[in-house]
């Protein structure tokens, strides 16, 4: 019989290894990225730099930054197939459905002739080289999504534009401000990588099987879908529709608190006193609402969070703020999770390089609590 006291259901608690690129520390409230400040690295750096910093360990100098745009750059174009397959996905299927089915085809196209499941895990320099691919092609898979359920045709990507710009691009067709730029530019950022969550452990469970880094990234978007973790950013926009407009906010929460709703935004596995992420993402809210000119916007976010914390003490995560954001900038609600997939590729292909570096495999043990052992009635064991 197992001690109860040793299950940690959900894994909570449990430290299942360690990790060199990234520190959350629910005491300090503080996110770091190789070392650095998360809010530093969104204050100054465009996402490739830290693309490149979660990666390689270093943030790039100017000749490292420039290769490795190069190399974003050579790999924007949306492939045909992969164009095609997205378009055998039903208009009315989930988004991350889309984007799960497009990086399927993708990974097979690029192993394809790999003979051996021996073969796939790849070498270093191998995985570095299909991370840039993945980074460098969501976009257009996002972009594209989000334009065929709108009618609209693809847009091809612009050389001269870095990443941020591209895929507001991509998505739009036409420039975006700057102001916008680097609101988007900042959320990447803050959605590259968290350490542990469910989604890069899924993809750390996968490689650990020595299966290859594109099993890996789809398994994490399967992951990443679900509502308790990335939906979340697209149901806080569900929860602002039902509300309406500030005034509603305490009406609404009686209603839903009795019901026992979870109030999609706010709470945390780990943090328990507020998400590290969400001051700098608001900040980048309240400039996107200044320049669009929408108080409203920051009249619900700022009733809903005071009303929710003040009665339960629960803060926001970092999907309370970006919601919002990507809706101001111009996002349709469901393609919220995938934008969270375009940034989170980056942490998910660094943790499925350093699991490769210093394998184990992972494989927990479960404790039983089904039926004692019992026979098929008239069974008689051959002899
Ligand atoms: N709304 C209402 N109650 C909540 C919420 C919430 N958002 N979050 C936690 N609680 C309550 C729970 O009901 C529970 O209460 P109880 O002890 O009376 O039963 C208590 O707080 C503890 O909550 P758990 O769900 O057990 O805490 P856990 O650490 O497992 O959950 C989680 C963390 C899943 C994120 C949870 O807070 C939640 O469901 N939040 C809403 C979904 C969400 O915003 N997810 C985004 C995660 S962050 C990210 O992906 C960027």
């Amino acid at each position: 019989m197992t001690d109860p006291t040793q299950i940690k259901k959900g894994l909570a608690g449990v430290v299942a290894d360690y990790t060199a690129i990234s520190k959350v520390n629910p005491e300090t409230n503080s996110l770091l990225y190789r070392g650095y400040p998360v809010q530093e690295l969104a204050a100054t750096q465009p996402f490739e730099a830290v693309a490149y910093l979660l990666w390689n360990g270093e943030l790039p100098d100017a000749t490292q930054l420039a290769e490795l745009r190069a190399a974003e750059r050579a790999n924007r174009a949306l492939p045909d197939d992969v164009k095609a397959a997205i378009d055998l996905v039903p208009v009315d299927a989930h988004p991350m459905d889309e984007v799960r089915t497009a990086l399927s085809l993708y990974g097979a196209r690029d192993l394809a002739g790999i003979g051996s499941v021996l073969d796939a895990s790849g070498t270093p320099a191998e995985n570095l080289d299909r991370s840039i691919r993945l980074f460098a092609v969501l976009p257009a898979i996002v972009a594209y999504g989000q334009r065929r359920r709108r009618g609209e045709d693809l847009v091809e990507p612009r050389e001269d534009l870095d990443y941020a710009a591209n895929f507001l691009w991509m998505t739009f067709g036409e420039e975006a401000d700057d102001v916008v730029v680097d609101a988007f530019n900042r959320s990447m950022i803050l959605y590259a990588e968290h350490s542990f969550n469910a989604s890069t452990f899924t993809a750390r469970v996968v490689t650990s099987t020595l299966s290859d880094l594109y099993s890996a990234v789809v398994a994490a978007v399967g992951a990443l879908k679900g509502p308790l973790h990335g939906g979340a950013n697209e149901a806080v926009l569900h929860v602002f529709d039902e509300i309406g407009s500030a005034d509603n906010v305490a009406p609404w929460l009686d209603e839903a608190l009795a019901s026992k709703r979870k109030i999609m935004g706010f709470g945390h596995r780990v943090y328990k006193r507020g998400d590290s992420r969400v001051p700098t993402m608001k900040a980048a809210l309240d400039s996107l609402v200044a320049h669009y000119d929408r108080p409203d916007v920051a009249a619900l976010y700022d009733a809903l969070e005071s009303e929710f914390v003040s009665r339960k003490g629960i803060y926001p995560n970092l999907d309370y703020p970006s919601g919002p954001a990507y809706q101001l900038i111009g996002f349709d609600t469901p393609t919220f999770t995938p934008l969270f997939v375009a940034a989170r590729v980056t942490g998910w292909t660094a943790h499925i390089m350093e699991q490769l570096s210093a394998n184990a495999l992972i494989r927990p043990l479960s404790a039983y609590s089904g039926p004692d052992e019992r026979h098929i009635d008239g069974y008689v064991p051959d002899t």
